[in-house]
């Protein structure tokens, strides 16, 4: 395998990112998670359990590969010491996670505001996990937020909080009608949250560089996906990051020279959470089939996910964003049983033909997808199949269809949601 690989997300999440960095992890050493935070929900089906991971990279389960959270990544600590104890009560060690110490923190009031914010627009709402994402980036930008390196230093700790904790109160009170933060509250909370995180808690740069530089095998694990991108996703309905192949370099703290190989993950069809435009969307009886035969229900949040037809402008947008090499194309199985199956290779607006996704949202609201129809494949056949050969000609014909379109290879084909359901193709 090449040395540094990225696994991002090509849709709008829940592609089975975290299935397939399980499956890679076996060959790798270290797994970085670079963005996002909690919002994300990555599942991994290994020894008969399921394991649902929001902070913590999926090579976790692996004793011997480190795992970092790198500095992009939002962290509450209150959920990531929850994450770590579940973990460990499993039996699963997490000796080897480590944790940047610049990476910055979610704060109780950020998922205050987030709740409150959603609640105001109303209407308007984004359909957010209410994690306090939204709220931390901004204050990350706005330079008024904490780190975890100030959980380890009382005095820091004080003086930032400080600066900000008289403004947030304001904000709760006034505009929110809550009640106020204490101080004193505030600061015991997240100097025992430092204390049992702290020998988690290094300079994960240099780590991460060092263990290049001695060769060591890398994977970025992407949390969220393209059109959650705060750029190049369905503005305003994203998230407040940047899931990537760019954002990873930021967020980890690599090069960007170093990437050598981009895998997409690709959802056999395609699901959203939350609200914002869906040009493939099915409101009918297919898509209630789809989201209960996919169990598509949120891993973070239990919402029931909208669910679509496989949308190739999305795809090839993102092989366009990401410089994608390979696609891993995840959940075949789900589609098995439909007699025919439609994928979205263009949209129509206006008389014209897009093969790229809008700025617009009113575009994209309004385009019609142009579909091209494939024979179905039954459940029998999507089992049985344990090598590309053997998987029915109709599924081959859909496969190679995603290739043409996007200029991508699939290399992994996903045929169910556990470690061993996935069939590799050269
Ligand atoms: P992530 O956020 O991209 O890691 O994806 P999620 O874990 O939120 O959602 C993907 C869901 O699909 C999880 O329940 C996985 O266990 C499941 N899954 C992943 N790959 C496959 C597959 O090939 N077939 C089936 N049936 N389920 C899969
Ligand atoms: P994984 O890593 C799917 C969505 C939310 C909402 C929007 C903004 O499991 O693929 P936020 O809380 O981030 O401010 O919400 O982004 N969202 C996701 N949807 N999978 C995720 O992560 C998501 N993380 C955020 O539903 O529409
Ligand atoms: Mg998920």
């Amino acid at each position: 395998m090449q040395q540094i690989r990225a696994i991002v997300g090509t849709q709008w999440g829940d592609e089975g990112k975290g299935k397939i960095v399980d499956f890679l992890a076996k060959e790798a050493d270290v797994v970085v998670r670079a963005q996002g935070g909690n919002n994300a929900g990555h599942t991994v089906e290994a020894f008969g359990k399921v394991f649902k991971l929001h902070l913590i990279p999926s090579g976790i389960l692996y004793k011997d590969k480190l795992n970092i959270i790198g500095n992009g990544v939002v962290i509450d600590p209150e959920s990531l010491i929850q994450e770590i104890e579940n973990l460990e009560k499993e039996g699963i060690s997490t000796e080897n996670l480590k944790i940047s110490d610049r990476a910055h923190l979610v704060m109780p009031y950020h998922k205050i505001l987030d709740e409150e914010q959603e609640r105001l627009r109303g209407e308007e709402s984004l359909g957010t996990t209410k994690r306090g994402i939204g709220p931390a980036y901004a204050d990350k930008t706005e330079r008024t937020n904490l780190r975890v390196c100030d959980m380890l230093d009382e005095e820091e700790f004080i003086q930032k909080l400080r600066n900000v904790y008289e403004r947030k109160n304001q904000i709760l009170t006034h505009v929110y009608h809550k009640t106020p933060m204490k101080f004193g509250e505030l600061l015991e909370q997240f100097m025992k949250y430092g204390e049992i995180l702290k020998p988690y808690i290094i300079d994960t740069i240099k780590l991460l560089n060092d263990s290049i530089k001695a060769g060591k095998k890398v994977l970025l694990e992407g949390a969220q996906a393209t059109m959650l991108d705060l750029d190049y996703g369905t503005y305003p309905y994203v998230t407040s990051s940047h899931p990537t192949v760019g954002g990873f370099c930021i967020g980890a703290g690599i090069a960007p020279k170093y990437i050598q190989e981009v895998i997409g993950v690709v959802k056999a069809y395609t699901t959203r959470v939350g609200k914002g435009p869906f040009p493939t969307e099915l409101l009918d009886e297919i898509g209630d089939n789809i989201r209960e035969k996919g169990r598509e229900y949120g891993t973070t949040t239990g919402r029931p996910r909208r669910c679509g037809w496989l949308d190739l402008v999305v795809v090839r947008y993102a092989v366009l964003i990401n410089g994608i090499d390979k696609i891993a194309l995840t959940k075949l199985d789900t589609l098995s049983g439909l007699p025919k199956i439609k994928v979205c290779r263009a949209y129509k607006y206006e008389g014209k033909i897009l093969e790229l996704f809008p700025a617009s949202l009113r575009v994209a609201m309004e385009c019609e997808p142009v579909y091209e129809e494939f024979e179905g494949w039954s459940e029998e056949e999507i089992k049985a199949a344990k090598e590309y050969d053997q998987l029915p000609r109709s599924a081959k014909r859909y496969i190679e269809f995603i290739e043409k379109e996007t200029g991508a290879k699939v290399f992994l084909i996903g045929t169910g949601p556990a470690r061993e359901d996935i069939i590799i193709k050269d």
